[in-house]
């Protein structure tokens, strides 16, 4: 068959696949495109499902509700809309040409008459930078070029709406404009409510709209009619406020800024702007004696004022712009020597994940900042909103530990000093910090949702590891009492695990559970090596013996009676889930489970996989992408490694979902459940922090040979583990099967396409 068929046919597959999609996507076109996502109320995508192009529609908060964010280029007189639906008569669409995006950065190419426009959308992640990391604020660049030879007339320009402040669009707004080397606008509520929410937006805080004063720059607020109507009419803005505050529908105010460039042929340097969404204080936390500290972004140890720190935001951008690429190229490389899926999701995942957490610092008592205090909040976005859930820090740990492990530690901190200034009544861990975003106001009354074996076995996890990759022995010196307090309750309730919830608390309550004794059991020898680090030889003896036999007593009451698998429950037989716990024996080099349970398991999932995944377990179809990744994890071979990730892979890039990255999903239907924007997608960096060798053939033995370890560069952060950190080989076998799968389908194509030619 001639190489021309062989390319036509590639075609039509790449038509069938992403049917509404007509620019080229790299690496595919997501559920939701983040465009400026750095905080829990700084989260702006653009929804996807089969496909939309910048301006097929508005960017959305990640709940969905817009926010109205418009651009324009007015090319030789003709105004094209890029970004937003603005809507206006006499204006025409630019059309999208490319959508390319990695751990940071969003890019459209888009096509405006003689004229290439690219907007690039950058959130900075900064993991060990605590200043920026904690700057709430995203660029977006512009810059054109000439596509037809010939020079051309330009003016760019955009605006936002006041919808970045609110839910309610009835609520009054004011706002005002400042002229300095930066032109800022801000734009809050009349009347705030510190620390509450509203259909999970702050309301309180302002947002800002900045780009740099230079020459041919123009700025106006007002009717979105009138502003927008204006720079259509002229190519300009009349450098003039509107002061007549009112709601946010009324006559929606917004906020523009008008680029002249002049006449343009080679590419333009960047037009930057700057969004952001600042609140301060940014959290309330409990302290001792039933208070309430008011906690700030970490950023006010730095800058004085918001506008300081924007100007500083708007100064860097080149280098955070080299910055954003060595960190997209560390993760791209990493993440690749697991596979090219892989680096993928991991793309996708790290901007939503950082976005749930903020870094805090509280003042001194004589009102300076005390950057000694840094404790960071997260919040549990979709799900319910409760804060520094535990058992949702659990699953994104690999994020934290990967980035900077001293972010783990700061979300750790909080939990701790709250169980340990006594106000917290149970004798297991809390389940979270507080029901509703940003107020960490604690569970004086013990009724927090009850997850006893969860939380205990999360928290000893997550410190031991904490403590292994950092060598800071500090919480597990400070906090030993509690962790031992812990360590009890697991010893009397892990191995025969009461009737409770575990994280997937949408699953229900089950008494037994297998998955729930695995994390139990892993967690009484996370204290036994932490023991062994304090030099509490008795304690991490006993405790390792415990551990040993409560793992040999499991196995007697967890495999199925074929031998073939782990049961959900003790007792029931024909039941089955992920082994997901299991990783956290991997994550901490425990050794708790024995090589045969792990192969057990491989071989198992296999059998039992869907179109897009493992489900959970045998109650539903269903499964959470993050235990898939966690499960691939802990895979034995190169096989069940793929098939997991590919599986999540294959739901992501499907075109069924419209909405930042839900990992709660249909294996069978690949449909998202309700979660979305959470922060459990850290998750899918479980085997950049793990050694995860695998056996590149597809059988169980344990003979055959380990795939060669390739030995991942190690973290940006550089996090001194000393632990050897190998992401392993390709999935050798997989590749291979997917050659396969292609020429199969090539081959039915082409039988097709005779058939159709000679009819
Ligand atoms: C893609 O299709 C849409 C609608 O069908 C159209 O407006 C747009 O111009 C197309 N884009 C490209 C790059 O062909
Ligand atoms: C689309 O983007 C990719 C990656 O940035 C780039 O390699 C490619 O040249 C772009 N295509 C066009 C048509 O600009
Ligand atoms: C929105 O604000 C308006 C005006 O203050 C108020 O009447 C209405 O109840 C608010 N709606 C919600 C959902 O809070
Ligand atoms: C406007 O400017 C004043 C003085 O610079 C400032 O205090 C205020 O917070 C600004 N923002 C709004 C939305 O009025
Ligand atoms: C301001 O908001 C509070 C709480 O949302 C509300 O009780 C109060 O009536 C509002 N005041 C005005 C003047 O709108
Ligand atoms: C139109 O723009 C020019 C500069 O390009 C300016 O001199 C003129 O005043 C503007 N006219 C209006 C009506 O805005
Ligand atoms: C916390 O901040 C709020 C809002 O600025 C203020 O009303 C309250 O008094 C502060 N509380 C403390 C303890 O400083
Ligand atoms: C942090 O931001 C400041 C100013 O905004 C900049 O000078 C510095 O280079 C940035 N640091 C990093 C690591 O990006
Ligand atoms: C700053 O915070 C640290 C950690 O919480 C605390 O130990 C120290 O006392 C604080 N410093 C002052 C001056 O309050
Ligand atoms: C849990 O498993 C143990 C050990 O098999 C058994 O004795 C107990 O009855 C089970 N509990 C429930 C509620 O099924
Ligand atoms: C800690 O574990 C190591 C290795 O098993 C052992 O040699 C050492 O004696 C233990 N130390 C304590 C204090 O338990
Ligand atoms: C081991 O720990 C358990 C649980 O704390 C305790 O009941 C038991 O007495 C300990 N055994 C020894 C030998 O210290």
């Amino acid at each position: 068959m001639s190489l021309l068929v062989v390319v036509a046919i590639f075609s039509l597959l790449h038509v069938a696949v992403n049917a509404a999609v007509n620019w080229t996507a790299m690496p595919f076109n997501p559920p939701s495109v983040p465009l400026a996502v750095r905080s829990p109320y700084l989260n702006t995508w653009l929804a996807q499902g089969t496909g939309a192009q910048l301006n097929d529609g508005w960017p959305t908060f990640w709940t969905g509700a817009i926010v109205g964010w418009a651009g324009y280029v007015k090319v030789d007189g003709t105004t094209y809309t890029f970004l937003g639906v603005p809507g206006n008569s006499g204006t025409q669409k630019a059309v999208q040409k490319n959508l390319t995006w990695t751990s940071t950065e969003s890019t459209f190419l888009m096509t405006a008459g003689g004229i290439d426009l690219t907007a690039n959308f950058l959130s900075p992640v900064n993991p060990t930078h605590l200043v920026n990391q904690s700057l709430p604020f995203s660029y977006l660049a512009v810059s054109v070029a000439s596509n037809d030879g010939n020079s051309h007339s330009v003016q760019v320009y955009s605006d936002i709406s006041a919808e970045w402040i609110t839910s309610n669009d009835s609520l009054v707004a004011n706002w005002n404009t400042t002229t300095g080397d930066v032109l800022i606008h801000e734009v809050q509520l009349a009347n705030e409510s510190v620390f509450a929410e509203l259909s999970d937006r702050a309301q309180y805080g302002s947002a800002y709209y900045s780009t740099l004063n230079a020459n041919g720059v123009t700025y106006q607020t007002g009717e979105d009619t009138t502003v927008r109507g204006q720079f259509i009419a002229n190519g300009t803005l009349l450098n003039t406020q509107d002061t007549e505050f009112r709601a946010v529908s009324d006559r929606w105010p917004v906020f523009g800024f008008a680029h002249d460039l002049g006449t343009v042929k080679d590419a333009t340097g960047p037009i930057l702007f700057s969004v952001g969404h600042v609140r301060d204080p940014a959290v309330e936390y409990i302290v001792a004696g039933n208070a309430l500290q008011n906690r700030s972004l970490y950023f006010w140890s730095q800058y004085p004022t918001v506008d300081a720190a924007i100007t500083d935001f708007m100064a860097d951008y080149d280098n955070a712009l080299s910055v954003a690429k060595a960190f997209d190229s560390q993760v791209q490389s990493d993440a690749s020597k697991v596979s090219s899926s892989y680096a993928d999701i991991v793309a996708l995942s790290i901007r939503q994940a950082l976005a749930t957490v903020e870094l805090t610092i509280s003042k001194d008592g004589d009102g300076s900042w005390n950057t000694s205090d840094v404790m960071m909040f997260l919040k549990e976005i979709s799900s319910d909103g409760d804060v520094n859930t535990v058992d949702v820090i659990s699953p994104a740990w690999p994020l934290f530990l990967y980035t900077n492990p001293a972010l783990g530690k700061y979300l750790l901190l909080p939990l701790f000093e709250y169980q340990a200034s006594g106000q917290y009544p149970n004798q297991w861990s809390v389940h979270d910090l507080g029901a509703h975003y940003p107020q960490a106001t604690g569970h004086n009354d013990g009724k927090d949702e009850a997850m006893p074996v969860e939380e205990c076995g999360n928290m000893l996890i997550m410190t031991l590891s904490y403590t292994q990759a950092t060598g800071d022995q500090s919480l597990i010196k400070t906090y030993y009492n509690l962790l031992d307090q812990w360590t009890q309750f697991l010893i009397a309730d892990s191995l025969i695990p009461a009737d409770q919830l575990s994280t997937d608390n949408f699953a229900g309550s089950l008494a037994n559970q297998t998955n729930l004794a695995v994390k139990g059991i892993i967690g009484i020898k996370a204290m036994s090596s932490i023991a062994n680090m304090t030099g509490d030889a008795s304690r991490a003896s006993n405790y390792s013996s415990i551990a040993s036999s409560y793992a040999q007593q499991f196995l007697q009451l967890a495999t199925s009676s074929s031998g073939h698998h782990l049961t959900l429950a003790y007792g029931n037989d024909s039941s089955w889930g992920l082994a997901y716990n299991l990783y956290a024996d991997k994550l901490l080099n425990t050794q708790v489970f024995s090589e045969s349970l792990y192969q057990m398991q491989d071989s198992w999932y296999s059998n039992v996989a869907n179109t897009y995944g493992v489900p959970l377990d045998t109650r539903h179809t269903y499964t959470e992408s993050n235990w898939e990744i966690w499960t691939a994890a802990t895979a034995t071979t190169s096989h069940t490694r793929a098939l997991l990730i590919d599986a999540v892979h294959a739901y992501a890039s499907s075109g069924l979902s419209s909405v930042p990255f839900g990992d709660w999903y249909d294996t069978v239907s690949g449909k998202t459940q309700a979660f979305q924007a959470r922060p459990e997608v850290g998750g899918h960096l479980a085997l950049l922090v793990v050694n995860a060798s695998v056996s590149a053939s597809a059988s169980s033995s344990s003979s055959s040979v380990a795939s060669q370890a390739t030995g991942a560069s190690g973290s940006p952060a550089a996090s001194s583990t000393g632990a050897s950190r190998s992401g392993s080989a390709r999935a050798l076998s997989w590749d291979g099967r997917l050659v396969l799968a292609h020429a199969v389908l090539l081959m039915l194509v082409t039988v097709g396409l005779g058939w159709v030619i000679a009819v």
